[in-house]
């Protein structure tokens, strides 16, 4: 599958009804994983707060980790370092381990784990790894995913818009910056990621109400700051859009605000996604990068071997 391919798959992603069988008490839960395969986690967090949920991409795993912990690894791979020694530690503590991979070693050292469809970058992988957090935990009504995929097929027909933008960071040589906000502050960062690892550029993110209290003063002032594109999500928080407005007005940055064509959770949240994997791709094809290429990552993995 081309990368294009990759990206216009997300859509059937969406549909994949993995789950987990969970028949134990557990207090919390625990989700590891790295770049690609831990915004996974992220996003999860920051929508399903009925229990506590906690991400890690980190060695180590958090001290309250017992027999009444949920531990969910998630790893494309299945071969990453970070997330392999905190299967060791979780089994150590007690926990409940499970994972979701394409298999490498963690599908070998964790018995019960999801396995999704190999061959294709972890980045393009994310429905298939985040679906079995919905489907488990939070299932999503069939209207809403139906729903969803219209608006992804929509984008997949026609992004000559994000396109045009893609062309405008490259011309300006902007720097992309990225404000989230609740719950999808996790997006902001994954459009962060993904202009890293597709485009191989530079970008930042923060999120409303945060950033009023820090990025607000260079938004006025900051040395060069015509080299810096900004990007704002629209909430359905209207106090949020006062603040971005507001922001806007005394600061007198003009940012791109992106509207989500639905205000529902899983709508919304799919076509922010979407929206960076077209905008970081349609940049790395002007700039003439592989968006596929992640060889310094793999490098600097096998020397570390
Ligand atoms: O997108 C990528 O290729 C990376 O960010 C990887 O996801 C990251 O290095 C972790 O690897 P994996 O997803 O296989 O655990």
């Amino acid at each position: 599958m081309n990368f294009l391919d990759e990206i216009k798959n997300l859509k059937e992603q969406i549909k994949s009804k993995d789950k987990f069988d969970i028949n134990f008490n557990f207090d919390n839960i625990v989700i590891s994983g790295m770049g690609g395969s831990g915004i996974v986690g992220n996003i999860f967090q920051e929508y399903y707060t009925s229990i506590p949920v906690i991400s890690i991409g980190d060695y180590g795993i958090p001290g309250f980790v017992n027999e009444k912990t949920l531990f969910i690894v998630v790893s494309y791979s299945g071969n990453t370092e970070e997330t392999l020694s905190n299967v060791e530690d979780a089994k150590k503590k007690g926990a409940h381990v499970r994972a979701i991979t394409s298999g490498g070693k963690l599908a070998t050292i964790v018995e019960k784990s999801i396995i999704i469809p190999s061959g294709i970058q972890p980045r393009s992988a994310l429905g298939y790894m985040l679906m079995p957090l919905f489907n488990t935990f939070a299932p999503i009504d069939d209207a809403i995913v139906s729903q969803t995929y219209g608006i992804l097929d929509d984008m997949d027909k026609n992004h000559s818009d994000i396109k045009s933008e893609a062309f405008k960071i490259y011309e300006n040589s902007s720097i992309p910056i990225i404000y989230g906000s609740k719950p999808f502050k996790s997006v902001a960062y994954r459009w962060k990621t993904q202009f890293n690892e597709n485009a191989k550029t530079f970008a930042f993110y923060s999120y409303f109400p945060e950033l009023n209290h820090n990025d607000t003063m260079p938004l006025k002032s900051a040395y060069r700051r015509d080299e810096y594109l900004f990007y704002a999500f629209e909430s359905d928080n209207a106090r949020i859009n006062q603040r971005i407005g507001i922001t806007e007005e005394i600061t007198g940055e003009q940012f791109t605000v992106v509207k989500s064509p639905s205000q529902d959770y899983f709508s919304k949240l799919f076509y922010l996604i979407h929206y960076a994997d077209y905008l970081t791709y349609e940049l790395a094809l002007v700039r003439n990068v592989d968006p596929t290429d992640v060889s310094t990552i793999e490098e600097l993995k096998k020397k570390l071997a």
